[in-house]
Formats: C-alpha cells, structure tokens, sequence
C-alpha cells in the first residue's frame, strides 16, 4: 500500500504506524483487508481485497463496477473493512462511506499494472455465473492473444476502476496477556476525532 498526503491527525498516522511495523514483520500481503457491504434487501457480504493506496483521508481498491459488491455499493455507500496483521496481532476495523475514484486515477493505475492482470480484468465478468473454470480460462486465452496479435487493445473497462473509502471510524486492537487487550478508538464528530477506549 502506498501512503501519500495523509492528514496530520491522530488516527491516519496510527495507522501508517501499525501498517509498515507489519509490514517491517514479514506480514505477507499487509494491503489485504476484509470489506463488508450491504445489499438492497439488508444481507451483509464480506470479502477480501488489496487496498494499494492510502491517499489523503482515502482508502483505495480496484475492482469491477458490475461485481455484486459494486451492485451493494451502488444500493449503500457504508462500508466496514478489516486488516488482521497475524505479524504483530493487531487488528484495525475501519468504517466510512464509498465512491468510485476518478477516471484519471483508475486510468493512470490501470496504465502502471503488469498485462496479465489487466488481461484477468478485460476478460472476466466478476461475479457472474460461468458454466466451467476452463471456459473462463479460454477468454482470457482468447483476449490474451487477441491483444499480443494486435487485433483489439489493452484498454481499461469502462466498468473497472478505483474505489475510495471515506473513513469516519478507526479502531486499532491489540493482542494483550490474558485476553485484556487494547482497544482504541476514534470517531470523526462535527469534523473533529473524539479518541476513546473499549473495554476488551
Ligand atoms: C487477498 C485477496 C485479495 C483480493 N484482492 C482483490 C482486489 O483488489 N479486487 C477485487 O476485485 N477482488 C479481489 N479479491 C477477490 C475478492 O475477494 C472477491 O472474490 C471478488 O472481488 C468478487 O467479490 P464480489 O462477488 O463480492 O463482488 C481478492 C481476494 C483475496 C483473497
């Protein structure tokens, strides 16, 4: 995850803090975090994604914009997501509203990745059904060679881009002896962060 321009407050540098000790761990894939959506009729759904940048006040990850989390994002902007470093036993829950980044932002990364993701991103319809594994292979054998033979190119799918999280809630926890472990919260409040504790 890269980290630029975050705000100077407390819980944005806290969690750049946690962020690079696991990394600084070995914590493999530190940028994966579990996010939680809302569908229309109220059912929750978790799922994990890599978020790659921490910019400003925002949490970043890229994705279809036909997937069913899209579809729940499109229904309910809240969102829960969740990083457990098992490096250093700490977990940091985080809660904000999301929106899509811009066509600039999704473009210049989309541009900047290795082919065979973007490749993955042209070729799949996430989330819908497929008859087999093998005939989503094929599509993407098929695009792959459609794009080294020239024949159409590796352009980014109007419905793949960036997400961004607004975040209004952190709480870091840390693992402690006995099972009295550390909790520390805080809450964006008339655009102040109140900091508290939870008891464990
Ligand atoms: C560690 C990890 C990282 C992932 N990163 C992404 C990601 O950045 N973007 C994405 O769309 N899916 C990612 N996935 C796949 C998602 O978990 C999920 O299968 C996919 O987004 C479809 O979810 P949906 O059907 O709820 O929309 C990742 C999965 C794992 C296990």
């Amino acid at each position: 995850m890269l980290f630029k321009n975050l705000p100077q407050s407390a819980p944005f540098k806290l969690f750049e803090d946690y962020y690079q000790n696991a990394e600084n761990h070995n914590q493999p894939i530190a940028e994966a975090g579990c996010i939680s959506s809302v569908d229309k009729d109220g059912n929750p759904h978790s799922r994990h994604v890599n978020f790659k940048y921490f910019f400003e006040d925002h949490l970043i990850f890229f994705s279809s914009y036909s997937s069913d989390k899209a579809k729940d994002f499109e229904s309910n902007q809240n969102v829960a997501v969740n990083f457990w470093w098992a490096s250093i036993n700490v977990q940091v829950r985080l809660e904000g509203k999301i929106s899509k980044c811009s066509e600039k932002f999704s473009d210049e990364h989309f541009y900047g990745r290795e082919a065979g993701k973007n490749i993955a991103a042209i070729a799949s319809n996430q989330s819908q059904e497929i008859e087999s594994y093998e005939i989503l292979e094929a599509k993407y054998e098929k695009i792959k060679s459609e794009i080294e033979e020239g024949i159409i190119k590796e352009t980014r799918p109007e419905d793949w881009g960036g997400y961004q999280i607004s975040i209004d809630y952190f709480e870091f926890w840390e693992a402690n002896n006995d099972r009295l472990n550390y909790r520390e919260s805080y809450k964006l409040e008339n655009n102040e962060w109140r900091r508290f504790f939870l008891q464990s």
